[in-house]
């Protein structure tokens, strides 16, 4: 870990949700960690500044944004909540070039700071990993420390985890972004055979042993998400993962 001074939760009431990658589970932990801090009597807020894909799909008949506003019954409107969706499921750059709408930071910090006022707490769901590009310069990782957040880090308990993991968390130090935990989610159903047990077991040990920080999880694979996916994250919410984030993030 950086002995740098950083940005802890005490001083900034927000947090940046990233992952290891795409469909790691950023929406499903950022919206059950909601439902648990509104629990708490938190005021909530969220923001998914950038977004793709928008055009509702049967296997994504919703978009994040909208996913978030209507289980954590949040009021705000869903164009400061995100302000750069983009219908193209394509990175956000090419996502961006393609419609020739360049992403601003600037932009993204303003509408951060107007949705702040009103809440205790606001969670900023990233867009795929930490290194993706933004605009022809920057990257996601470039706007968390726009944003002065610290972040949680969302990553699978698979094979090849571990290195994508550590490289994550090797790209945020780089930067001085204080890491506040990483949440293991299994985002795959059962685990057919003794070695999938084993690659999923040792790569949450080693990924517990080598990172530096708290990790919690795993999250279970959660088929209710599939079927009906307010009542998944609910379920989600009891899980301890949650609660042990929870005690991290000190709420
Ligand atoms: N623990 C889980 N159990 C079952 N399905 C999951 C779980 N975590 C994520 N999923 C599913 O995997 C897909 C990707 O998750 P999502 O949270 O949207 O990822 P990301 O936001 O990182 O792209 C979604 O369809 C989601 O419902
Ligand atoms: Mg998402």
């Amino acid at each position: 870990m950086s002995k740098t001074p950083q940005i802890t939760p005490a001083r900034n009431r927000g947090m940046f949700i990233t992952g290891t990658d795409t469909h790691v589970g950023k929406t499903v932990v950022t919206t059950a960690l909601g439902v648990a801090l509104k629990k708490k009597g938190l005021r909530l807020g969220v923001m998914k500044p950038v977004e793709t894909g928008i055009c509702p799909s049967r296997r994504e008949p919703e978009t994040d944004s909208s996913r978030l506003l209507r289980v954590l019954a949040i009021v705000d409107p869903p164009d400061v909540v995100t302000p750069y969706q983009f219908s193209d499921p394509l990175s956000p750059l090419a996502a961006s070039r393609k419609a020739q709408q360049p992403i601003d930071f600037e932009c993204i910090k303003n509408l951060y700071q107007e949705l702040s006022r009103n809440c205790d707490r606001l969670l900023v769901e990233g867009v795929g990993g930490v290194m993706v590009p933004l605009t022809e310069q920057q990257t996601v990782r470039d706007l968390i420390v726009y944003l002065e957040l610290p972040c949680v880090v969302v990553s699978r308990p698979t094979l090849g985890s571990v290195n994508h993991t550590l490289l994550t968390l090797e790209a945020l130090r780089d930067r001085k972004i204080h890491v506040l935990a990483i949440v293991l989610n299994q985002t795959t159903s059962a685990l057919r055979s003794e070695v999938e047990q084993l690659q999923y077991e040792s790569t949450s040990q080693l990924i517990r042993e080598l990172s530096g920080i708290p990790v919690v999880g795993p999250i279970p694979f959660e088929p209710l998400l599939e079927t009906d996916w307010e009542q998944g994250i609910r379920q989600l919410t009891e899980d301890p993962a949650i609660t042990q984030l929870m005690t991290i993030l000190r709420t």
